[in-house]
């Protein structure tokens, strides 16, 4: 079988490279890749947007399964268009993937079909928003967040510790620093404790949760400075104990499918939830309908399966012939950045070390990197992540900074705590 799977970061590299692996695929393309994917799969210049041209190149080449790596064309409707054609791909359709599109459509869901979440009020303008800031607060709030309702590339959440903060929030959803997206603002009450990745795959009949992972997403040391898409991950997250686990399963997986089925929604693909573990137990913070980078990246190292034949059942909907094998012990995924990011940062700087980093046990994942002369270049804000696995965290933790180390290029930027809150528990 030929497969195709659609982006171009971290997280793709990783289902490229373990989909190169899988017994019965012939062949994978990549669309539109990077230079590191370029070593696992053929890169295929085609926008992850332009559905209409990822779907004849599916059917031209005969592609046996899709897999899509990010979120803005499974909203867009990647899976309609496929299905229509009789394509077979992994997600879900245009519909369900409102589940991340929209963040008051989802919390409608969670709150329909009894998910925990934070409470939360929905505003479509602003004198009414600021108003209910000032009540909340006056009230004794010790914190709010407020949330642009559509997709604003992991920056339209605001987690206002003071009414100002989240006055200056809702002025700028409603000022349209967040285009469309924040034409509706959703204002979510603040929760407090650990938070925590698990992503779960289903085919709307089975729901089967993978391991657990915990990212870092501000840019700095002791999670400070501004939030990113992600610094790095590991897995498994202690903080998801076997309690906090038994209720992810019953009330948010058992219910999230449930409310798949009552709605009749299109869902063939992986669930993120993010959950906050608080001391009334875990809450859904937020859905996203496809895989997250970089906690893919430190999951799918530790899964024994066929990830083909995994995500092939899944399209198919027969999940329920499906177990999840996973290596014992831990991994830790080190992302490393342009420096700069996530403001301005400058690209085409030669990275060096590749050989040096795997020759020191672990496995360097490819996001914002290009070929430039035939050497390999930076040119995204988060460019490599690294990842190793090991018998613990602290040892997996070890030997990925030994590989970390090795590389480098000018300006090159990583945090240098990544795990710090497993290790705070004595793992
Ligand atoms: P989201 O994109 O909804 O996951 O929000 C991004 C980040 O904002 C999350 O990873 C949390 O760190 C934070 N966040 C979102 N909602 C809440 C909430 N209700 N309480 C506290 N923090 C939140
Ligand atoms: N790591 C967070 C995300 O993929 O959205």
């Amino acid at each position: 079988m030929k497969v195709l799977v659609v982006g171009s970061g971290g997280r793709e590299h990783i289902l490229c490279w373990k989909l190169a692996q899988s017994q019965g695929v012939e062949k994978v393309f990549c669309a539109p890749g990077n230079a590191g994917i370029a070593a696992d799969a053929e890169c295929v210049d085609i926008a992850v947007t332009d559905l209409n041209s990822l779907a004849d190149f599916a059917e031209k080449n005969q592609i046996g399964l899709t897999m899509v790596g990010p979120e803005v064309p499974l909203c867009e409707g990647i899976v309609d268009v496929f299905k229509q054609r009789k394509l077979r791909i992994f997600g879900p359709d245009k519909q369900a993937a409102q589940l991340e599109g929209s963040k008051i459509f989802a919390k409608d869901f969670m709150r329909k079909y009894n998910i925990p979440t934070a409470g939360s009020e929905v505003f479509t303008e602003a004198a009414p928003a600021i108003a209910y800031v000032r009540k909340v607060f006056a009230d004794g709030a010790k914190g709010l967040v407020v949330k642009a309702d559509g997709l604003a590339a992991g920056k339209g959440v605001i987690v206002a510790a003071t009414a100002e903060e989240a006055i200056q929030g809702v002025n700028q959803c409603f000022d349209g620093e967040f285009g469309a997206a924040g034409k509706r603002v959703l204002m979510e009450e603040c929760l407090f404790g650990e938070e925590a990745s698990i992503f779960a795959l289903t085919d709307g009949t089975t729901i089967i949760p993978m391991a657990s992972a915990q990212d870092h997403k501000r840019i700095g040391d002791g999670d400070s400075g501004p939030n990113t898409g992600g610094m790095g991950a590991y897995s498994p997250a202690p903080v998801v104990d076997d309690k906090v686990m038994a209720i992810f399963k019953n009330e948010i997986l058992g219910n999230f499918l449930k409310g798949l089925q009552a709605e009749g929604l299109y869902y063939r693909g992986v669930v993120f939830v993010g959950l906050m573990v608080t001391e009334q137990g875990p809450k859904v913070l937020e859905f996203n309908v496809r895989f997250g980078d970089p906690e893919t990246q430190a999951v799918l190292l530790r899964l024994e399966n066929n990830l083909a034949e995994v995500l092939g059942k899944v399209a198919d909907a027969k999940l329920n012939e499906v177990e999840l094998r996973w290596t014992p012990g831990a991994t830790v995924c080190v992302v490393m950045a342009s420096g700069g990011y996530p403001g301005n940062y400058n690209k085409g700087f030669e990275i060096s070390g590749f050989a040096e980093a795997e020759a020191a046990g672990t496995k360097v994942f490819h996001a914002g990197t290009a070929f430039k002369n035939g050497k390999i270049v930076n040119v995204g804000g988060r460019v490599l992540g690294v990842t190793a696995k090991g018998a613990t965290i602290r040892e997996a933790i070890d030997t990925v900074y030994k590989g970390v180390k090795k590389i480098s290029w000018q300006d090159a930027y990583f945090r240098s705590d990544i795990g710090h809150r497993a290790l705070k528990r004595g793992l």
